[in-house]
């Protein structure tokens, strides 16, 4: 069986991307190609503006009062890396769950292993929600760090991460939430998170390139930073300048990357409704049909509202590459495996089959998904 080549790996990165995109990395490469911040020519300027504009977009679509409480990184990696490593000192208390990505998962388990940080890993409840009230039971008096995903990036679960926000707000703990894979797809308010720093890739649900991320550091919480190096600002000084956000991002930025975010972004708000409302049916039809199939097993979500554009599953006693496998040869694009997040497959029991993770964008199609269910009805 072979259709028209579907797409259904956007938790991965978003393809494809708008034309709009396509044409600003292009302009940023050619019209505007120069150091932003650096020299004071014309092209460096309009090359300032770019990460400006891109800056006061971010901080737009997050309510972040701020353009400069957003600083750039390489990926959600990076920039969770920055987060965590800077929010952090020896002998500090750390909470999270097993439905972390390896980006949290193993940023905290290798301080762990240092002896650096003491760290509680909550289970979630059964449902695959963890439990607002856990977190606040887990507080201890050196707890510096409440680190949550927003959604799941293995079953699509949107965790109550303003409950959450509400504990650390009582108990003064700060707040780092991994915005992976709600950005761009779903609304999302830092101040009502009540989170002091959310990471977030650009090349997700932010429609930009790879090797973009960002994080949103707020104005009250210093880190320390993760490299220093050169900023094109206060540079009779051999430290690191306290200003944000050159503070957190030294040497020169990605910018073609950040010059496709910004336009990444401006689609986003332009559609964020019409998105966020069809990626939810477009899931739905997924979910729906997915369970008529005898042999398939869902991991994702029952209710609507709860899930992300995530619907993983299982099918027959097949192992989850095997399914993706047959799935790529019907020209359609998933991702089998662990996906990076150990903790959340012991939880479901998948750490060894894995799962079959089928995840929507904002061009995906009805079409797509009636093509992904019959290639999955014919699987024995
Ligand atoms: C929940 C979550 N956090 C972090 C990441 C890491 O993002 P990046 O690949 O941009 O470093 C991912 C990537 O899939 C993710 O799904």
């Amino acid at each position: 069986m072979q259709g028209k080549d579907v797409y259904l790996d956007n938790a991965a990165t978003s393809h494809p991307k708008p034309e709009s995109v396509l044409r600003a990395v292009l302009a940023a490469l050619t019209d505007f190609n120069a150091n932003p911040g650096r020299s004071g020519h014309r092209r460096a300027l309009e090359a300032g503006r770019t990460v400006l504009a891109a800056r006061e977009a971010i901080a737009g679509l997050l309510s972040a009062a701020d353009p400069f409480s957003i600083a750039f990184g390489f990926n959600c990696t990076d920039c969770l890396n920055l987060a965590i490593k800077g929010a952090l000192r020896t002998g500090d208390h750390v909470i999270s769950t097993m439905l972390e990505h390896n980006s949290v998962l193993r940023v905290l388990s290798e301080k762990l292993r240092g002896n650096e940080i003491e760290l509680t890993l909550l289970t979630p409840r059964p449902d695959g929600f963890v439990d607002p009230s856990d977190i606040r039971r887990a507080i201890r008096k050196n707890t510096r760090l409440i680190a949550l995903t927003h959604a799941s990036n293995v079953t699509g679960a949107i965790q109550p991460v303003a409950a959450v926000g509400q504990v650390a707000r009582e108990s003064g703990v700060p707040y780092l939430i991994d915005g992976a894979q709600a950005i761009g797809s779903m609304p999302v308010d830092v101040n009502a998170l009540g989170c002091q720093l959310y990471a977030f890739p650009g090349h997700k649900g932010l429609l930009g390139p790879q090797g973009t991320g960002g994080l949103y550091i707020a104005p009250e919480l210093e880190l320390t930073t993760l490299r220093e190096g050169g900023t094109g600002s206060s540079s009779d000084s051999m430290l690191q300048p306290a200003e944000r956000p050159e503070r957190y991002e030294a040497g020169t930025l990605n910018l073609p990357g950040i010059a496709g975010v910004l336009a990444g972004v401006e689609y986003v708000k332009k559609n964020l409704s019409q998105i966020f409302m069809r990626e939810r049916e477009l899931t739905t039809a997924l979910y729906e049909g997915l369970s008529e199939i005898p042999s398939v097993t869902i991991y994702s979500p029952r209710e609507e509202a709860a899930r992300a554009g995530i619907v993983s599953f299982n099918a027959s006693d097949l192992s989850s590459s095997q399914v993706a496998d047959q799935l790529d040869r019907d020209g359609i694009a998933v991702r089998g495996g662990l996906h990076c997040a150990p903790g959340a497959h012991r939880f479901l029991g998948t750490l060894k089959r894995g799962v079959v993770r089928a995840s929507v964008g904002h061009a995906t199609t009805f079409e797509d998904i009636d093509q992904l269910l019959r290639s999955v009805s014919t699987m024995q």
